[in-house]
């Protein structure tokens, strides 16, 4: 099928089941507006992220890669009222424009944002005995990719559902030869997610408003 179609069907699905929300458009503008890159999750992809946390009744959730937080509302949203997301952002005007959102969101009490470079924080995170965590969406800086999964697991239970976005790369993935630190450190998660007797995990590509790519699930044993 020709790729436009992707678009067009992701385009359908959008319209029919991920449409007209207020707080997400307003971010969506908002991270425009302040010159982000338009590299949130797609509206369908938030829905999954959301939909895969009231599947497994969240309470607690860690996002690495907060940017404007767009995904950030889509899984703070599922949260129960006294849930909890930690949200960790390197950037300190993505931070606040995420901050921004999340309060137009009406999500402010659920949700605490920590800027600084992920893995000090998740350093500081385990130290402080933080967690467990139900959910991880990993986010952020691919290279880091298998960092982040270590630290996720740091501070799993069994249960524990690990997201990572990102991981096909218009099946970048593949190549074995690669020296893109993006796609070393995602070939380097996979390498974990095959061989680590703690996970069970499978990865799915996705096509649509952006692009080729697709996302790894795991849970803890
Ligand atoms: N999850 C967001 C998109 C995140 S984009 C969404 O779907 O809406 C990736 C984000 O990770 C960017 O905001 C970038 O600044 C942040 N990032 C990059 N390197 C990081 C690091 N070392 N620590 C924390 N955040 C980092
Ligand atoms: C890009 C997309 C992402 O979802 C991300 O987390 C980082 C970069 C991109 O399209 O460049
Ligand atoms: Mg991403």
């Amino acid at each position: 099928m020709a790729e436009r179609d992707w678009y067009g069907v992701d385009d359908y699905i959008s319209r029919k089941l991920a449409s007209g929300d207020e707080a997400l458009d307003a971010a969506l503008a908002a991270n425009a507006a302040a010159g982000l890159p338009a590299i949130d999750v797609s509206a369908p992809q938030g829905k999954l992220l959301g939909l895969y946390a009231r599947m497994i009744g969240a309470r607690h959730i860690l996002e690495i890669g907060t940017l404007g937080g767009y995904s950030t509302i889509c899984l703070a949203r599922a949260l129960p009222a006294d849930g909890r997301l930690v949200t960790l952002e390197i950037d300190p005007h993505h931070a606040e424009v995420a901050r921004s959102n999340i309060a137009h969101a009406g999500l402010a009490d659920r949700v605490d944002i920590r800027v600084g470079p992920a893995r000090r924080t998740l350093d500081a995170m385990r130290v402080a005995g933080e967690g467990p965590f139900d959910l991880v969406f990993i986010d952020a800086d691919k290279p880091s990719n298998p960092d982040y999964f270590a630290a996720a697991l740091a501070m799993a239970r069994s249960g524990t559902v690990i997201i990572c976005d990102n991981v096909v790369r218009d099946g970048r993935v593949i190549d074995a030869q690669s020296t893109e630190p993006a796609i070393v450190g995602t070939r380097a998660l996979f390498d974990i997610l095959a061989s680590d007797a703690r996970v069970d995990a499978t990865a799915i590509q996705t096509v649509g408003s952006k692009g080729w790519d697709g996302f790894a699930i795991a849970i803890v044993k």
